[in-house]
């Protein structure tokens, strides 16, 4: 596996993978890898001949007094463990190589970008459309692969891909990743390291309150009761508090007050200053 850190040498190196045959996958991460992670890389790998995966803690997603500077940074560990997976090219910038003095340009996505997330940290997904935009213009991928973890990034990065005509990737080869979890039902994550051990096992309720809300809601009615209950018991559970707890569209993201056939329960809550968020099927 190749690591490059300038723009230069990465179209030179992304040259040669196109010379030598086969299709493009690009998987992007911040780092700090985990099985979430690799998870991505191994669809990637089962999906195209040559896997680019990069790496980059990308300053312009995180909000004033957000962990931009504790973000874990451990490229020497995550280089060996994405060479294990079969990576050909690792692609982790030095953050003046994306943004040189100068750079002015901003990508904002409208609509999906509203709420969740969106709403609580704002500027958040013009930071993320913005890096994945330079991330696919870089690599010029054939597909990429993102988790549905961050299932309303997801839903920013293809609606951005559609209403720009992106063709490396295309919008339809913009694929999504199952969240991977612990044991014990909580996703994994790059925060929950985080976590102290009372604090890690606290979090596993997080999970849970959802999967019980979610019996609740399936079986028809408002989701108002059980969405107070979650809030009440991840309260209880730890939490300090629940930055949103919403059933919405699973395409579309628009709020709804019951099942619509298509819904997914979203919820961001803190523990301990941490910030862990997750989100779950309603209908099947
Ligand atoms: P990061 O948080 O490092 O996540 C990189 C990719 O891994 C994302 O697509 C995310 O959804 C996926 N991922 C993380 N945890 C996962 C889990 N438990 N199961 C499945 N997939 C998981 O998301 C970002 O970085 C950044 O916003 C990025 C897209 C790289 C742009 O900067």
């Amino acid at each position: 596996m190749q690591t490059v850190r300038e723009l230069e040498v990465l179209r030179n190196s992304v040259a040669a993978l196109r010379d030598s045959g086969g299709s493009i996958a690009l998987v992007p991460t911040m780092g700090a890898l985990h099985d979430g992670h690799l998870t991505l890389v191994r669809r990637a790998k089962e999906a195209a001949d040559h896997v680019v995966a990069s790496i980059f803690v990308n300053p312009r997603q995180f909000g004033e007094g957000e962990d931009l500077d504790a973000y874990p940074r451990q490229l020497q560990r995550d280089s060996e463990l994405l060479e294990a997976e079969g990576v050909a090219l690792l692609w982790a910038p030095l953050p003046e190589e994306v943004y040189p003095p100068g750079y002015a340009t901003n990508i904002s996505v409208a609509g999906v970008s509203e709420g969740l997330c969106g709403g609580d940290r704002p500027g958040h997904f013009d930071g993320v459309a913005t890096v994945v935009c330079k991330l696919f213009n870089q690599v010029m991928p054939d597909m990429a692969f993102f988790g549905e973890k961050d299932w309303q990034q997801l839903a920013v990065i293809r609606r951005m891909a559609r209403d720009l005509d992106l063709t490396r990737p295309r919008v339809d080869a913009i694929h999504g990743v199952p969240i991977v979890r612990e044991d014990d039902g909580l996703a994994m994550s790059s925060r929950n390291a985080y976590l102290s051990a009372e604090q890690r096992q606290q979090a596993a309720s997080l999970p849970k309150a959802m999967r019980d809300a979610i019996a609740v809601i399936a079986g028809g009615g408002s989701a108002g009761r059980p969405l107070g209950n979650l809030r009440e018991v991840l309260q209880v559970a730890g939490f300090e508090s629940v930055d949103y707890a919403e059933v919405r569209d699973a395409d579309s993201l628009e709020r709804l007050e019951a099942d619509n056939g298509n819904a997914r329960l979203f919820v961001a809550a803190r523990i301990g200053g941490t910030r862990l968020i997750d989100n779950m099927p309603i209908s099947r």
